[in-house]
């Protein structure tokens, strides 16, 4: 089925895949397109409207990506963000000029509540802004519809040919009423009807897939986390048995996790799985290790191996499928961040697997919106809904080195915790919650005895996207429960505590 298209004309903002996500939010179906696509291949795809985004550049600087003036001419409505805007009325002979000071953050704005971009929304409100240049006068045909005190155009119009332009960024939530406005932009002007869903995506990558893959061999590295296991289905819907899934289950696993995962891809979803048992090579590896970087580095390296060893026994495979999502695509774009921790994302890419090609059908999307595709391919909520856990598993948990003993101490009472929260009805609210071996002992006291055994600690945030977060405020009810049953019925711990740190300074993980 042919959906209504938008594109996104990527300038190379920072916010451009967010911009593709809030329209998909409204149902419309888009794509990002490099700026330099030709224009012909741009009708061809009939767009109902265009959307160019921000970008670092400066329209009158040399090299500085722009369009031509016969994409105005097109009949297209066309909506400017930020530079996007700068290059509309820099095309149409506007002025373009450098503000005194780089303009950035919240901004009141006032709008002219007449104008099909603002239809419904106050006259007086607040818009995200992040420039150094402007607009300062409209080009010719087009009124003013919006302004800032120092920024003149804050927003602009040429109501008869459709051209639209805003200084600020709808696409982010620090604009609030920023996704009504682009809504405005897509069903006043563009007129489109919002006729896409995102089982729409699952179903066209299904086909998508298919006809790529045709009669080739795919591998998939598994390790039932809500990226690799969404990416695993969709391939597996499309081409069925032609796809084998490894999961390495390296024994730093949650507790059933191994089995879970085994039945589910295995048994209900009938896919060609691998389970690779190997607990105790991993372990031995690890045996007497104690510093984070070296044990992240250990399961890392060890893991690929285990993936290559058993992907040499299939032979050449023609792709590879990795669940790589959006903001994945961003960290690992960042070149001059420092390296807080090494991150190893189970279905890391091997060297010696021979394959022809990745295919990454999760690329374009946020986390949220692979949950959805999720539950549109019929993956049970409870995998879907899954909380972030990290690849290399307990053994970051577990402070000090790793034994199979403190492992399952570990996995028992994380479980509890877990299930705890989940029998409160909070689970939904947290963004991450597990519990960590502290590499403290301490003395205690049980019926009569002296013990002197493991603290554990329970971690739990709030956060919506783990580069900050603040401590869960949860009820003291539920931990005292928590507290009670750990040491009940778990053996050799004897104290809890709770960890109230934010991010930043601590670290969600604390290893
Ligand atoms: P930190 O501890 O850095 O964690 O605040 C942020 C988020 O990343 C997860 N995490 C990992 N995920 N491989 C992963 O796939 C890793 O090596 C890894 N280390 C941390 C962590 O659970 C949290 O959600």
């Amino acid at each position: 089925m042919k959906h209504e298209l938008i594109i996104v004309l990527d300038f190379g903002g920072q916010y451009n895949q967010l911009i593709a996500r809030r329209v998909r939010e409204t149902n419309v179906y888009c794509e990002v397109i490099h700026y330099d696509t030709p224009i012909e291949e741009i009708i061809a795809k009939n767009p109902k409207g265009i959307i160019f985004t921000g970008g670092p550049s400066v329209v009158f600087e040399e090299g500085a990506p722009l369009v031509g003036k016969e994409f105005f001419e097109l009949g297209i409505p066309i909506l400017g963000i930020c530079y996007g805007t700068q290059i509309m009325g820099y095309v149409l002979d506007a002025e373009v000029s450098k503000a005194e000071h780089r303009e950035y953050g919240k901004t009141d704005i006032e709008l002219n509540t007449e104008s099909l971009l603002f239809k419904g929304i106050e006259k007086e409100t607040i818009c995200w802004m992040s420039h150094t240049y402007y607009v300062s006068a409209p080009p010719a045909g087009f009124e003013i519809i919006g302004s800032t005190k120092t920024c003149p155009v804050a927003a602009m119009a040429h109501v008869e040919k459709k051209l639209y332009g805003v200084q600020f960024h709808p696409e982010v939530v620090h604009t609030p009423r920023g996704k009504d406005i682009l809504k405005n932009f897509l069903y006043n002007i563009c007129e489109c009807s919002g006729d896409w869903i995102m089982s729409d995506f699952a179903k066209e990558q299904i086909e998508k897939i298919k006809e790529k893959i045709g009669d080739k061999k795919v591998l998939c590295a598994l390790s039932g986390g809500v990226d690799s296991s969404v990416a695993a289905v969709l391939i597996h819907k499309a081409v069925g048995k032609q796809l084998t899934c490894i999961f390495v289950d390296h024994g730093l696993l949650r507790k059933d996790e191994g089995d879970e995962v085994e039945t589910i891809f295995s048994r209900e979803f009938d896919m060609n799985l691998i389970r690779v048992n190997c607990e105790d090579q991993f372990l031995d590896k690890l045996v007497g290790i104690s510093d984070p970087e070296t044990k992240r580095k250990i399961i890392g390296e060890e893991f690929i191996r285990v993936f290559e060893a058993e992907a040499k026994k299939i032979g050449v495979v023609d792709y590879l499928v990795q669940g790589t999502i959006y903001p994945d695509v961003i960290e690992s774009g960042t070149k001059n961040a420092a390296v807080i921790k090494s991150h190893h994302n189970v279905g890391g890419l091997p060297d010696h697997v021979d394959f022809k090609e990745i295919i990454e059908p999760l690329r374009d999307l946020f986390k949220d919106e692979v949950r959805e595709v999720g539950r549109a391919i019929g993956i049970p909520e409870f995998l879907v809904a899954r909380q972030p856990f990290p690849g290399p598993g307990l053994a970051i948990r577990i402070i000090g080195d790793i034994t199979k003993e403190k492992l399952d101490t570990l996995r028992d009472a994380d479980f509890i915790f877990r299930e705890e929260v989940q029998n409160a009805g909070i689970a939904a609210g947290l963004g991450q919650y597990f519990a960590v071996l502290t590499n403290i002992r301490s003395v205690g006291v049980m019926g009569d005895e002296r013990t002197y055994s493991h603290t554990i600690a329970l971690r739990s945030v709030d956060t919506s996207d783990f580069m900050t977060a603040d401590w869960s405020r949860i009820p003291h009810e539920i931990l005292a429960k928590v507290s009670n049953r750990i040491v009940n019925e778990v053996q050799n711990v004897n104290r809890i505590v709770y960890d109230i740190t934010s991010k930043p300074p601590a670290t969600i993980e604390w290893e």
